[in-house]
Formats: structure tokens, C-alpha cells, sequence
């Protein structure tokens, strides 16, 4: 006969372990195991068990009726990282830095939404009061939009019946009476998030969720709720910055990758449509170290300025510091640009910044970073109308990145005129106004920047 053990629970991560230690192996906090009493066989029903509690069979052909019907948000920005609209039943986590702006957007869709459907705002983070007075910086101080303050998640499941969209602000602040863990712990946000994904499963309702990052950049329950939740997106930018980027990380009902851009002003997020305009600086004179780049984040064509600063380093082991790009690509590439193009910048600290506080992840900074770090080690500003983008391979090629003629095309549209790309990305029909200067390998870049830079 088993005897009943016992087991230790982490209130963190909420692992089990037969054995108390003072670490938790699963998600590293130090004192976290409790003892646990497994429950009995009976009581045994994990929140995932059948949606109906009875295992009725479907069939594809009958559950598949095209595509799911949308409701648009109000916010082209925001419909567009969705995938184009909110899906019915579907649950959103909306994830940033405190203080980035999660419930300032979540109100103002809200009450947008409020409008034509039946809504409910619930917060566990701050009073109706508080509340208000955001609603009123936002110019909808007599918006009708039905209030719960409550963090007990019971609460909240009771008072979403008959809702079409339930905002919860924030899962960190909820709590499930099942769980004896603090709010914000591990086992609390992902037992709250599973919950409120069977309350929109079974009833239809689209459940948004705000979340706080934490400082090492994940959300509460490393990336537990990412699997519970339909979509997940991000909040980003700068506090030094107005501009706003939501990101869509995961997405069941529309692509990743496809950015929002948003701007905080004094009276809430205003959309941005034309993104391009506001992450290009002009410069007054053509400066040494920057030249333009065009990024393709989802399906818009964004321009941004890549900046570099390249110093001569009193250090034996040189300063490389990357923001807005990956670190060990900027190594990468510059060991690359010694080996291809001849340029040695083991004795310099290299400083390469994408202006604007935007995070790119793909490959075709990198022909504009080492153009951008060429200009300011020779000192030789890049004219102003040169624009740049490609992937550079270890063997010193410049591969072709997707999407060209999109960013052609968008940086002939605010007047740019020569363009730095790969040989594969140079378009087969010319493009108005825009002279292409195609590179196969890191070995003509040299000549490239000496036709770029004599004429200026
Ligand atoms: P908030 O939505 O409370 O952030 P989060 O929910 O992500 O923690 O945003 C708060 C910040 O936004 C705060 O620093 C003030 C600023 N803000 C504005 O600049 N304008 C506005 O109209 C509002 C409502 C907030
Ligand atoms: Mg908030």
C-alpha cells in the first residue's frame, strides 16, 4: 500500500518535490518549498479537465466555419498587431514595464468598445478613484463603462456573465482562493490565467490581460502564461521616448512580428500611422557614424536611423555595446568586416545605437550597422539620402532579406535616393528616383563608401 507522503510545494513556480531544499530547482528561488498536502484522488480536478466536464467528439468539417468573426477594436494600431480585431473568446496578455502604459491603452479601447458591446473593466491595482482620474486625463470621464475593484478572481468570473470583452489590470495583483501562494506568484498568475482562459473559452468572452514585466524581462511564471493565452503582446519603448511599440510575440489568430505604433501624449496613446516619419531624425548637417535603415517588422516598412560611434579604446579588451540590436551580432559583424573588407577594429570600442528606442531582431541591420561603423571610423558623414539594408554572412556575402521591394519602395516614398543592398535585393524594375547600389560581397564595400562619400 502507497503511503501518503508528503510533498513541498515552491510558491514561486509552484513545483512539486518530494524532498524539501533550500533552492527551488525548477525556477531558482531560494526558500520557496512549503509542505503540501497532496490532495485526494477525488478532489483531484485539475483546472484543465474537459471544458464540459463530458467527452463529446466533434468533427473538424462541422467545428470549422471559416474564419472567426472580428471585433474591431477602434484602433487601426491595435486592431493590426491583432491580427485585425479581437477574436471572440479569445485571450489577449497584453505584457510591458510599469509605468510603459498597458492600462492607459486597455482603458481607452475599453471605452471605445463600450460604446456597442457589453464590457467590464476589472482592476485589482488601483481604485475607482485612481481610475477616474485617468478616464478624465483622457477625455472620458463620462464614458459608460462598468467598474469592478476587486483582485479576487471569483469576483471578477462572477461579474464578466453575459460580457463580450472583460479587461483584467493586472493578473499579478489576482487571487484564487484554490491557491494558498501570494498574489503575483508563479502558481497564483498561472492558475488566475487558466481560469480566466476557461471563462473565455466556454462563454465567448475576450479576455484582455495586462501584465507587469519584471526586471529580468519576463513576465511573472517565466513564460507559463505564454502557452494558457491566445496572443501575447508587448508594450515597449523608452520612458525618455513618447513613442509607444506593441508587438505581437505570439499569435493564434493573426502574424507575429507586426508592430503598433503609438505615441503617449498628455491626453493618452494616440495612434501613429505613418511610423517612418517620427523614428527618422534629420539632421541640420550630414553627421559622421548614421545612415537610414529599413526594417520590416510584420508587414510594414519602417525607416530608422542606425547610429555608431567607433573611438579608439584605452582598454585591452575593446568596448562593443549594441542597443537596439544584438550584441554578439555587432562582434560577429565586425570580425567579419576585418576579414572581408580589410577594416580592423580590434584596437576601437564600437558603440552602435537604432535610434528611436526601437528593438529590431532581424538580419538586415546589418549592412547599415557596418556602414554606420565605416563612417565614423573614417569620419566621413554618409549624405542623408542614402539608404541601407541587408544580411551579411560569415563568409562576407551580403544575402538578400525579404520584403525589398516593400522597403525600396517605402524609402523612394520619403525621397531617399541611393540605396546600399544586397545584390539579390536590387529590384528587377528600377524604382523612380531611386539609384540601387548592389553588393555581392563585403570586399566592394570600401569602394561603395568611397563613390557614397566623395561626391558628399
Ligand atoms: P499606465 O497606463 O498607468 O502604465 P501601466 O499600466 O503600464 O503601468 O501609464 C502611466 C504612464 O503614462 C505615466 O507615467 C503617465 C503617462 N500618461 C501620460 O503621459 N498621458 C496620459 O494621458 C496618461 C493617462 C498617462
Ligand atoms: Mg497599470
Amino acid at each position: 500500500m502507497a503511503r501518503d507522503r508528503s510533498q513541498f510545494r515552491c510558491a514561486e513556480c509552484g513545483a512539486l518535490f518530494a524532498q524539501w531544499a533550500g533552492q527551488c530547482t525548477a525556477c531558482g528561488a531560494w526558500n520557496s518549498l512549503a509542505e503540501h498536502r497532496a490532495p485526494s484522488r477525488a478532489a483531484e480536478r485539475p483546472a484543465s479537465a474537459g471544458w464540459s466536464g463530458e467527452r463529446a467528439i466533434t468533427h473538424l468539417r462541422a467545428a470549422s466555419a471559416g474564419a472567426p468573426a472580428r471585433l474591431p477594436t477602434g484602433s487601426t494600431e491595435l486592431d493590426r498587431v491583432l491580427g485585425g480585431g479581437l477574436v471572440p473568446g479569445s485571450v489577449v496578455l497584453l505584457g510591458g514595464d510599469p509605468g510603459i502604459g498597458k492600462s492607459t491603452l486597455l482603458l481607452q479601447t475599453l471605452a471605445r468598445l463600450a460604446q456597442s458591446t457589453r464590457v467590464l473593466y476589472a482592476s485589482g491595482e488601483e481604485s475607482a478613484a485612481q481610475i477616474a482620474a485617468r478616464a478624465q486625463r483622457l477625455q472620458l470621464g463620462d464614458a459608460d463603462l462598468p467598474l469592478l475593484i476587486d483582485a479576487r478572481l471569483e469576483a471578477i468570473l462572477d461579474a464578466a456573465a453575459g460580457c463580450e470583452v472583460l479587461v483584467v489590470d493586472s493578473i499579478q495583483t489576482l487571487v484564487a482562493e484554490a491557491v494558498a501562494s501570494a498574489a503575483g506568484s508563479v502558481a497564483q498568475v498561472r492558475e488566475c490565467a487558466a481560469r480566466l482562459t476557461r471563462l473565455a473559452k466556454t462563454s465567448g468572452v475576450s479576455v484582455l490581460i495586462a501584465g507587469h514585466v519584471t526586471k529580468e524581462g519576463a513576465l511573472a511564471g517565466p513564460r507559463v502564461l505564454e502557452h494558457i493565452v491566445d496572443t501575447v503582446l508587448y508594450f515597449e519603448g523608452d520612458s525618455s521616448s513618447p513613442y509607444r511599440i506593441v508587438r505581437a510575440f505570439k499569435n493564434r489568430f493573426g502574424s507575429v512580428n507586426e508592430l503598433g505604433v503609438f505615441a503617449m501624449t498628455e491626453a493618452g496613446l494616440k495612434e501613429v500611422s505613418n511610423p517612418s516619419a517620427i523614428f527618422l531624425t534629420r539632421h541640420a548637417r550630414p553627421v559622421a557614424g548614421s545612415i537610414t535603415m529599413a526594417t520590416l517588422e510584420g508587414t510594414r516598412p519602417l525607416l530608422l536611423e542606425v547610429q555608431a560611434l567607433v573611438e579608439s579604446s584605452p582598454l585591452g579588451n575593446p568596448r562593443r555595446l549594441a542597443l537596439g540590436m544584438d550584441g554578439s551580432r555587432l562582434a560577429m559583424l565586425l570580425a567579419v568586416l576585418h576579414r572581408h573588407a580589410g577594416v580592423a577594429l580590434f584596437d576601437q570600442d564600437v558603440y552602435v545605437n537604432l535610434v528611436g528606442g526601437l528593438k529590431v531582431t532581424e538580419t538586415a541591420t546589418d549592412l547599415p550597422v557596418l556602414l554606420a561603423a565605416l563612417s565614423s571610423l573614417r569620419n566621413r558623414p554618409l549624405p542623408a539620402d542614402v539608404l541601407s539594408f541587408g544580411e551579411v554572412g560569415l563568409a562576407g556575402e551580403v544575402r538578400p532579406v525579404r520584403g525589398g521591394q516593400e522597403r525600396l519602395g517605402e524609402a523612394a516614398k520619403l525621397g531617399f535616393k541611393r540605396a546600399v543592398v544586397g545584390k539579390l535585393n536590387a529590384p528587377r524594375k528600377p524604382i523612380a528616383g531611386l539609384e540601387i547600389l548592389a553588393l555581392e560581397h563585403l570586399g566592394d564595400l570600401a569602394d561603395v563608401f568611397a563613390r557614397l562619400t566623395d561626391g558628399a
